[in-house]
């Protein structure tokens, strides 16, 4: 196996030679953790100031490592990360473009620190902006939702179970049920954020730092409510990523619904919906075809996010305490599944306020289906006394006397219905149609136009706060 010829300059000094090269390769983490470039600077320049306020570090070499790092950080934004194999990660590529830039005083920046405490700083900064990011694409899937919900508060459509049709409900509380979805999503990623936000930086190693430092300071600097506790654990700990892809998990679920929803609907035998050009494929072989591959794609990713949660629970299952190297691959995951889940939500959102919803298609479907078979036993049960079992067992009854009619329950003929039972009387059709199904469903939470509609408004409300 080759070799390469110097030992490596960040931690050779009792190394004779250098690693072989499929060492490099596999030891290697900038590839990928050059995306923790911007959170690496930041620690560091909140780590070097302490050490300078608490007289570990000369105020000059303080600042000289402070410009360097400024310095550094502009070349990462203009050029990207030069990507050194041999320097193995975004830490050593840094400090040592550090040490390029001014000289020996770059050695400080390292005292009291070690790179275990520095991945785990720098991750926890990242995935908290990620959740940052996350939130404020969720948030704008909600307004869209919240959009499209008002507008469509009264359009009637059938409610299914079992893909069968139901109940009629509106579509305005369809869209309100992910509405909901989306609002717990928020609430995960919000938890996960306050739990995560305690800072590992000055857990060294694995056993804390006989330097004078201050944990308090730095975890101030970056934002951070509280240092951690135990340096083992701080060094060790990958909680905040596990939280973010279980809730990202959970998030991509729902979106997968949502899409699933959408390539049903959009479907001919369906017809709920005309997706918009700028969601949908055409085929190369067949001119007819309109494709939902934008939905597909979103129901796809929520497998790939599940993979990268599934991947790190795998990955720290078993770990001894304290960091082991398997840490490493903590990060693509995490990356790629905040990649998915951005253009999933991206991609939802455009979907949900541009989609063209066919709401008279969707009422022939609801009224062609007895939906309304619910309401005439419920009328039995309270206009005629009935028990609810033996209304089932007339409505079931009519149902089947409309069926055999070719006609919706709305229209059979009073003397079919009181064939069937003479307590019904024609107050009954006040109860057959759509509309008042929907309209009589008024319990906290139901489809009713007017509970929708409040539900809308006190969703607003909350978010505005
Ligand atoms: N690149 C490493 C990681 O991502 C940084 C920590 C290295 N620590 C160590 N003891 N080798 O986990």
């Amino acid at each position: 196996m080759s070799k390469v010829s110097s030992s490596n300059s960040m931690w050779g000094g009792r190394f004779a030679g250098g690693p072989a090269s499929v060492m490099r390769e596999i030891n290697a983490s900038i590839p990928f953790d050059k995306r923790l470039w911007k959170q690496d600077i930041a620690g560091s320049k909140a780590h070097v100031a302490m050490l300078a306020k608490q007289g570990i570090v000369e105020g000059e070499d303080a600042q000289a490592i402070t410009e360097g790092l400024n310095r550094i950080a502009a070349e990462y934004e203009a050029d990207g990360v030069p990507v050194n194999m041999d320097l193995e990660d975004i830490h050593m590529v840094t400090e040592s473009r550090l040490a390029e830039l001014i000289g020996p005083a770059a050695g400080r920046l390292h005292t009291a620190r070690s790179r275990n405490d520095q991945v785990a700083t720098d991750f926890r900064l990242w995935v908290r902006d990620a959740i940052d990011e996350v939130q404020a694409g969720l948030e704008a899937l909600q307004a869209a939702l919240l959009a499209r919900a008002e507008e469509h508060v009264g359009a009637v459509m059938p409610g299914f179970t079992h893909l069968q049709s139901a109940q009629p409900v509106t579509l305005g509380h369809h869209l309100m049920a992910y509405f909901e979805m989306i609002r717990r999503d928020r609430s995960r990623f919000a938890d996960a954020r306050a739990r995560m936000n305690e800072c590992p930086l000055g857990a060294a190693a694995l056993a804390g730092t006989g330097f004078p430092i201050d944990r308090h300071a730095t975890a101030a600097a970056l934002g951070f409510d509280r240092p951690t506790d135990n340096s083992l654990d701080s060094v060790s700990d990958r909680d905040f990523a596990l939280d973010y892809l279980m809730a990202a998990t959970q998030c991509s679920l729902h979106l997968s619904r949502l899409a699933e929803e959408f390539i049903i609907w959009a479907s001919q035998p369906f017809g709920f919906v005309k997706l918009p050009d700028a969601y949908s494929t055409g085929s190369s072989i067949m001119p007819q075809k309109r494709n939902p591959d934008a939905a597909e794609l979103v129901r796809g990713h929520a497998g790939r996010i599940m993979g990268c949660m599934t991947a790190l629970c795998v990955t720290m299952k078993g770990l001894p305490l304290a960091y082991s190297k398997d840490m490493q691959d903590d990060k693509p995951p995490v990356f790629e599944a905040h990649d998915l889940l951005g253009l999933s939500i991206a991609a939802m959102t455009g979907m949900i306020g541009t989609v063209t919803f066919r709401t008279d298609r969707m009422r022939a479907l609801a009224e062609s289906g007895f939906a309304t078979a619910t309401d005439l036993a419920d009328w039995l049960v309270r206009e005629a006394n009935v028990p609810f079992r033996e209304a089932h067992h007339i409505t079931g009854r009519a149902v089947a006397a409309a069926e055999a009619a070719g006609t919706p329950l709305a229209e059979l003929s009073i003397e079919t219905l009181k064939a069937i039972d003479p307590r019904i009387d024609d107050r009954i059709y006040a109860v057959l149609t759509v509309d008042a199904s929907v309209a009589s469903r008024r319990s906290h939470g139901g489809t009713a136009p007017d509970q929708v509609r409040a539900r809308i408004a006190q969703a607003r409300e909350e978010m505005s706060r």
